[in-house]
């Protein structure tokens, strides 16, 4: 029998609502944008995301289910974000999906936001099972794992500091971009000169010290770890002296200099990782997957070395529902269902439940 899930993501300016057949294959994938409300404010505003959440949250559901065309009585499971990200914009849609599963006797299945992130890659991807290595990359995460089985994660490397999208966004508004910052660089870049400046590249060694710039963070030290921070920083410090002597400088080549940094880190973790796990297939996942210099540059990378890399469609990338969908059924085929005391964890790391 044909088995359906409805699933809600909440966990920042997203309103989402997705239903998911059989696991793969998405019935509909409902998404309410709060970015112009946010972009006022040059980011986003925790308690305005989680009321506008409330605001959204049942017609983005009503409007998944009609476009799925199936019925509140067709459904077989709720999924839902339970973190990381806001807590009140995450306590909106647990609550949403607590009450749903309560009131239609459905099972509720919780799942962690980076999860789905991976878990996007098996919508378009019928081919793709783990093991396989994959690069996270959105605006809360940036992480090297090797994906062992479905919602099982070793983790190779994650940043030290900011996410990448973290970066992007800031140095957006640095620039004069404004929010989002990840598509709005990715576009000005275009116009840019990738050479104009020249950017760190940092690159954590195995003793757990990076090469150029310092890094905080926790004690682990990861052989693939990240660090964003000095080249966000490298930017900052770049357009200060440019104003302290009154040089000019150009949004775009800074942008696209900028992005080129990013993507070679990005590139080299992921190629060094590959190459010393002898990894042939890829996957990229999370809002920053969506870059277009960064899906060009992973896919010659790869191609020269005879790796398979996969990416989800940008809509795919970036939150939605379809991904929680995809990764709630696989949680639910393990029997990992969850409590009626299922709450909200901002901080939730991969790989607990
Ligand atoms: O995965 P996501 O939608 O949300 C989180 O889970 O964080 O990622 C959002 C991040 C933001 O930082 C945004 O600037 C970045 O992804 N992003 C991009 C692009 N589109 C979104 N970064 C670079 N290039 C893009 N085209
Ligand atoms: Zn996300």
């Amino acid at each position: 029998m044909d088995e359906y899930i409805l699933a809600i993501e909440s966990s920042c300016d997203e309103t989402a609502a997705s239903v998911v057949k059989n696991g793969r294959e998405v019935l509909s994938n409902v998404i309410s944008s709060q970015i112009a409300l946010h972009t006022l404010y040059g980011g986003v505003v925790p308690e305005i995301a989680s009321r506008k959440h409330v605001e959204k949250i049942n017609p983005v559901i009503e409007m998944a289910l009609k476009e799925a065309e199936v019925t509140w009585d067709d459904l077989s499971a709720i999924g839902v974000t339970y973190g990381p990200g806001l807590v009140g914009a995450l306590l909106v849609g647990v609550a949403e999906a607590k009450a749903i599963a309560y009131a239609r006797k459905l099972p509720l299945i919780g799942v962690h936001h980076i999860e789905g992130h991976i878990a996007a890659n098996y919508i378009e991807h019928p081919d793709l099972e783990p093991p396989f290595l994959c690069e996270v990359i959105s605006g809360g995460h940036t992480h090297l794992v090797i994906v062992r089985d479905y919602g099982e994660f070793e983790i190779l490397g994650r940043t030290r500091d900011d996410a990448a999208g973290e970066a992007f966004d800031k140095v957006a508004r640095a620039i004069g971009l404004g929010y989002p910052g990840g598509p709005k660089i990715d576009k000005a870049a275009k116009e840019g000169n990738p050479e104009a400046l020249s950017f760190p590249r940092t690159h954590i060694t195995q003793a757990g010290r990076n090469t150029l710039t310092y890094a905080r963070g926790s004690q682990e030290t990861g052989p693939y770890d990240f660090s964003f921070s000095g080249l966000k920083s490298a930017v900052l410090n770049y357009l200060n002296k440019c104003q302290m002597t009154g040089e000019s400088w150009d949004q775009a080549d800074v942008a696209a200099s900028f992005q080129a940094a990013v993507v070679d880190t990005l590139v080299g973790n992921a190629m060094r990782a590959a190459e010393d796990r002898g990894a042939d297939r890829l996957a990229l996942a999370g809002g920053v997957a969506s870059n277009s210099a960064l899906r060009s540059a992973m896919q010659q990378a790869c191609s020269r070395r005879g790796i398979k890399l996969y990416v989800p469609s940008p809509i795919y990338c970036t939150d939605n529902a379809a991904m929680i969908g995809v990764a709630a059924w696989h949680e639910w085929k393990k029997g990992n269902v969850s409590g009626w005391d299922l709450n909200a964890v901002p901080n939730l790391k991969l790989g607990e439940r």
